[in-house]
């Protein structure tokens, strides 16, 4: 044997060896290259994934097998772990075919090479998985499902939801208030779907108006209103094989609902100026920051359409109730928002107190676009507090000042959706969930006035 065959065996064993180790453990092991691909892996991966998987994946991007979200080129853990740092304590949703997917617990961090040269120099990173089950200790670690992320005890619940329904084609009804994440909810069902590999079509039910809204839907033939030159494919016939999700569905003229209960129910539908029906197999997903229940009660939504959206009814509360998520959200985003401008920064303690302690009552979104602001202005690595949008430190620390900050956000909202509105008071307590005199009390209360 010459020098370079003995090593690459001893390399083989070597791997062999570490594979076994993990394997005694309950645990899969698989080493990356630079780029994050998958170079080896440990001989049991394919008990876990199915015969055959082992040669599938090498080679393969990990982002292909754990999901973007956490090591795509923004991916939060793949960025930790090239700047030298250990991951531990995520959980990921395993992407198998054809069977759907399985949550693992995570671990990466970057390979210190030996001094006699024995692990292959090409490999950079270890990557170790295990059935999340199986790891209690990840369990109350944060979660990522088709670039939704979880860790408080709502979303972990969501997440399992999503998951039982992979195999249905069910309807769901998602609501909370704006900026939760009820898109990001419907796409991880999309995800992980048996549809997943058709189109996500999204359609703002509340940014068009009645006509427009029913051609976009449905289609029209060519020349079914003054300005139709041409044949269009609604987008109930383009999401046939995926899912239409219904964007702000409370906003949908009375008129349209009839139509949509009809597609919901007989799954068939006619352009505008067509009497041929067509079939649409699209599975539904439709979300809401009014309270339906309310619309339905002062006549503004059907009660029929309600009750046939909402067989699976998912409720995403709003981020003030589930703190526990604003950390793993906050590494996440950090790192999808410096990367953008080819930064990996980190918080210092006292920044992230502040965003733990903030009311967010934009949500995600809040906390997204107050990233954003702490990326443009931090001129070093770390962000501190100065470098957050004033009203997270100004108005920051409830937990001084419980009852002025609250009476503060709730004059906001109120003003906020009023001015929606035009200060038309009986919608905007629809859209707020609450009764009309409730809200006219809340107003004089607050001293909100036009
Ligand atoms: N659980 C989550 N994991 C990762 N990102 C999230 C999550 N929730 C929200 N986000 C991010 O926050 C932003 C707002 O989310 P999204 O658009 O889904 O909210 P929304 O509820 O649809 O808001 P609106 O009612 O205003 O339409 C997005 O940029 C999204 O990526
Ligand atoms: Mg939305």
């Amino acid at each position: 044997m010459t020098d370079a065959q003995q090593l690459e065996s001893m390399r083989h064993l070597g791997w062999a060896a570490v594979s076994a180790a993990f394997g005694s453990l309950g645990r899969f092991c698989m080493a990356l290259d630079g780029d994050f691909r998958v170079l080896h892996t440990s001989e049991r991966l394919d008990q876990l994934l199915g015969h055959g998987a082992r040669e599938s994946i090498t080679g393969k991007p990990i982002a292909a097998l754990l999901g973007n979200e956490l090591f795509g080129r923004d991916g939060a853990l793949r960025q930790k772990v090239a700047a030298g740092r250990k991951c531990e304590g995520w959980r990921a949703t395993l992407r198998l075919e054809p069977e759907g997917s399985r949550l693992v617990s995570v671990t990466a961090a970057r390979l210190i090479h030996d001094a006699y040269g024995v692990c292959d120099r090409e490999a950079h990173y270890i990557v170790v998985i295990r059935p999340a089950e199986e790891d209690p200790a990840a369990a109350a670690g944060p979660t990522a499902l088709g670039g939704m992320i979880a860790r408080s005890s709502p979303m972990l619940r969501i997440a399992r939801l999503i998951e039982q329904l992979q195999q249905a084609d069910t309807t769901v009804l998602l609501t909370g208030e704006s900026g939760t994440g009820k898109e990001v909810v419907a796409r991880a069902i999309h995800q992980h779907s048996t549809r997943r590999d058709g189109p996500f079509v999204a359609v703002n039910c509340g940014a068009l108006p009645g006509e427009l809204l029913e051609s976009e839907l449905f289609g029209h033939a060519r020349g079914a209103f003054t300005g139709s030159v041409r044949d269009r494919v609604g987008r109930f016939e383009l999401a046939s094989k995926g899912t239409l999700f219904l964007d702000e569905i409370g906003d949908m003229p009375l008129p349209l609902q009839v139509k949509l209960l009809r597609v919901l129910q007989e799954h068939t539908f006619e352009r505008i100026g067509e009497n041929v029906s067509r079939k649409s197999n699209a599975r539904i997903v439709a979300a809401t920051n009014v309270d339906l229940a309310r619309a339905v009660a002062v006549g503004s939504f059907r009660e029929d359409l309600f009750y046939r959206l909402r067989v699976v009814p998912i409720e995403i509360p709003p981020l003030r109730n589930r703190r526990a998520d604003i950390e793993p959200l906050t590494e996440y985003l950090l790192a999808r928002v410096g990367a953008r401008g080819g930064r990996a920064l980190r918080l210092s303690p006292d920044a992230a107190r502040v965003l733990l302690s903030y009311e967010w009552p934009g949500n995600v979104r809040e906390l997204e676009n107050a990233l954003e602001f702490a990326v443009a202005v931090c001129e070093g690595q770390t962000i501190h507090p100065e470098d957050l949008p004033k009203e997270l430190t100004e108005r920051g620390a409830p937990h001084e000042d419980p009852t002025g900050a609250a009476a503060e956000l709730e004059r906001k909202k109120l003003r906020r959706v009023l001015e929606k509105h035009h200060w038309r008071r009986d919608e905007a307590a629809v859209e707020l969930g609450m009764s009309r005199t409730t809200l006219w009390r809340k107003m004089r209360e607050l001293g909100v006035r036009r």
